[in-house]
């Protein structure tokens, strides 16, 4: 068991094979926060917490003992009204009017094994013995609330997920006016935030910045996880950098609006919080109701951000997402939009799965625009029927003749949205997110449904089953394009209206959940104007995403870098596009886009028809080296060896499990006059062992014998260009 209960310390003592995580029971009432941090054999009583008298104004709850004082007590579920000022974890109003609580101890149970979320998205396990879980009940018989706290720890892996349970155990209902997942008290400030921060076609680029006295908040009023700020928050000690240092990641497993929050206090500790956003949260508990949290899984690592990040990619990529797609290698596809948008007949994708399969691909993607009227953005969102004008013969014939090529078929939805120009609006105008006598703000011309209400959801099922069931559809792209106004549902009584949000959440992920379960054989993959929704609650339902609407080479290397922070390689989507590029104008070369489109879940999004004889040698070469290295990318380690946001130059490595190969993806923006000599070291090789290295495509030398201790600590010669926007792929394989 990796959970322990020592009663003679009051100290719970949860092992993750390199680190510990300890909360002690303060006068067998207040769960206060010990440690967390590298793997300690035991603890000695006392040694952990400190608990020292301050002044007048850290009130103590026990006038016999001044050291005692909320105010200062590390905790795990920090209350509000009862003497912490600091930020609290969560909040209550009852029908007197009280906003004070107090949590305290009332029991506890380790088990084997790990609970699934009622109607959330969470972690798994797939035997019992992969991971143990501790709940610790508190309560606050006064308020009539009891917070269920559950903690599981991973055997193999340096995780710990929380959530709390929020039950209402009194005679009166009472309101929950914050419901946070987690919280946890450091003893110590002094660390860097990092973060990941964005907007549309420039999503996690990574914010590292020190916390200083005072909070520093991550969050989205969005209504969606957003391209603004992804759920995500990790401190670092000072001297952390990709192989060094303490880091402590913080992701939620929540697709919807949400906070993270750090705050430095004046005595030098730091306090995070997180879970769904709350300024504009309000759940009303009726006796003996519950209401969930999400997950927050907190990775500790004392190598630096590359082992946090690998930790989160494991637990991610094999005990998050989910179906049969899980471990299989993902197909290469092309997609129309860039080639078309809206403008296509089946005739021309059909040319478009032809010129395909000369060149090795195995799906097309129908985007947007197949049904309805949609000859733009404007009308259409919500009327899932095939339009006859663009596809005479219907999807069926299309899917048919596509298949013929030996291509399989995808189809883009936007199940969420409704168009007010949409036979759906004209008949269900209250099916829409809206608040009674105000705007229904529109964006791309767009509202959203209410997926708050069983008859929305049910109706969405039926349409979207009926067409995934007509014919061989064995991929879907689930977009979503706008975020939340006026937030509102006709169907909630005026005390639940603050609940909206959070229930659109759970009626998306029921739907989500029934689909998937209905069209087990689908390859299903998010997207929200590219990466709006890159979150690990998406990842439950849908093993990848669509990473950006930006598909520029020299841009993607930010993003897929950022992204690779928290995400797995094998849930990134990555186009290569045309040029001049669609989103930023720049004209890069074909080797870069296919380079830095190779580093993810693999794909083209441009006209295949309109390739000349030299383009189309070089992409039938980039594809079929991408199925030959596609499972050491897609489910290889990832290592990060030059970043984009430090200079003209990236690097990662993926290396296979067993470290017996592995493979550089080198790029270099812009040109350099008279450059130095560079080296690059690698990572994860086996030091005793000889690699041959091999530089693939363009270059194409001869291979070349290293030792793995010297591609680690001398590195190998990188190449010196002339011209912009270069990249080199080098193959390694362990000599044998
Ligand atoms: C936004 C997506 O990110 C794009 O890839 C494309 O599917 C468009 N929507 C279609 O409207």
């Amino acid at each position: 068991m990796s959970i322990t209960f020592d009663s003679a310390t009051q100290t719970f003592h949860l092992r993750a094979p390199n680190s510990s995580y300890i909360m002690q029971l303060v006068k067998s009432r207040y769960l206060a926060h010990a440690y967390w941090g590298k793997a300690l054999r035991g603890t000695s009583p006392g040694a952990l917490l400190s608990l020292r008298r301050r002044c007048s104004f850290s009130p103590s709850t026990d006038p016999s003992d001044l050291s005692l004082s909320l105010d200062t007590l590390p905790q795990e579920l920090p209350a509000y009204g009862a003497s912490d000022f600091r930020v609290p974890a969560y909040q209550v109003r009852l029908e007197s009017g009280s906003r004070v609580s107090e949590l305290t101890y009332a029991s506890h149970r380790i088990y084997p094994g790990k609970p699934s979320l009622e109607g959330l998205p969470a972690t798994y396990v797939e035997h019992d013995e992969e991971a143990d879980t501790l709940e610790i009940v508190l309560s606050d018989p006064a308020a009539g609330l009891q917070a269920v706290l559950s903690y599981t720890v991973y055997r193999e892996l340096d995780v710990i997920t929380r959530s709390v349970q929020y039950v209402n155990i009194g005679e009166r209902p009472l309101r929950l006016t914050r419901a946070l997942s987690m919280g946890i008290d450091f003893p110590h400030a002094g660390f860097d935030a990092l973060y990941l921060s964005g907007t549309w076609a420039r999503e996690r680029h990574i914010v590292r910045k020190p916390l200083a006295a005072g909070a520093t908040v991550i969050e989205s009023r969005r209504g969606a996880s957003s391209h603004s700020l992804n759920p995500f928050l990790a401190l670092l000690s000072k001297d952390a950098d990709e192989e060094h240092g303490e880091t402590y990641g913080f992701s939620l497993v929540y697709s919807g609006g949400f906070q993270a929050q750090a705050e430095v206090d004046p005595y030098g500790t730091t306090r995070v919080v997180m879970g769904i956003q709350s300024f504009d949260f309000e759940w009303l508990l009726q006796r003996g109701e519950r209401f969930q949290a999400p997950e927050a899984v907190l990775v500790y690592s004392s190598e630096g951000i590359g082992a946090m990040s690998r930790t989160y990619h494991r637990l991610y990529r094999t005990r998050l997402c989910r179906g049969v797609h899980r471990d299989r290698t993902r197909p290469v596809l092309v997609n129309n939009w860039e080639a078309t948008y809206f403008d296509f007949t089946a005739d021309k994708i059909v040319s478009i799965a032809e010129a395909g399969k000369e060149l090795g691909m195995e799906l097309l993607v129908l985007d947007d625009g197949w049904f309805g009227k949609r000859d733009n953005d404007k009308s259409s969102l919500g009327d899932w029927f095939v339009d006859k004008r663009k596809l005479p013969q219907g999807l069926e014939d299309l899917v048919e003749r596509v298949r013929g090529f030996g291509l399989q078929f995808g189809l883009w939805f936007e199940p969420e949205m409704v168009s007010p120009d949409s036979e759906l609006y004209r008949r269900h105008p209250d099916w829409c997110l809206h608040v009674p006598d105000r705007r229904r703000t529109t964006a791309r011309h767009q509202l959203i449904l209410d997926y708050s209400r069983s008859d929305v959801r049910e109706y969405i099922i039926g349409v979207l089953s009926q067409v995934l069931s007509s014919c061989p559809i064995t991929y879907v792209k689930w977009d979503m394009n706008r975020n939340m106004t006026e937030i509102g549902s006709a169907s909630l009584p005026p005390e639940r209206q603050s609940e909206t949000a959070h229930r659109y959440m759970l009626g998306l992920y029921e739907v989500m959940e029934r689909l998937t379960a209905s069209f087990p054989h689908i390859l299903f993959e998010s997207c929200s104007g590219g990466g709006g929704r890159f979150d690990p609650g998406m990842l439950y339902y849908m093993p990848q995403v669509w990473t950006s609407d930006d598909t520029d080479a020299v841009e993607r290397l930010k993003i897929q870098y950022g992204t690779s922070i928290v995400y797995p390689i094998s849930t990134m989507g990555a186009h290569v596009s045309a040029v001049p590029n669609h989103q930023v104008h720049r004209v890069t070369s074909l080797e870069m886009r296919g380079h830095a489109a190779m580093s993810g879940n693999f794909g083209y999004e441009l006209d295949l028809t309109a390739f000349n004889e030299e383009e189309k040698r070089l992409v039938k070469a980039q594809i079929e080296l991408y199925k030959e290295l596609r499972p050491l990318i897609q489910f290889g380690q990832f290592y990060r060896l030059l970043s984009p946001f430090e200079g003209n130059e990236t690097a990662w490595l993926f290396v296979s499990d067993d470290s017996s190969e592995a493979l550089v993806a080198y790029f270099q923006v812009l040109a350099e006059p008279n450059p130095p000599n560079r080296k690059l070291k690698l990572r994860g090789l086996l030091p005793e062992r000889d690699y041959v290295l091999e530089e693939l495509g363009g270059l194409e030398g001869p291979p070349l014998l290293y030792g793995g201790d010297e591609l680690m600590y001398a590195g190998f010669h990188l190449p010196r260009w002339k011209g912009d926007f270069r990249s080199q792929l080098y193959r390694l394989r362990v000599q044998q």
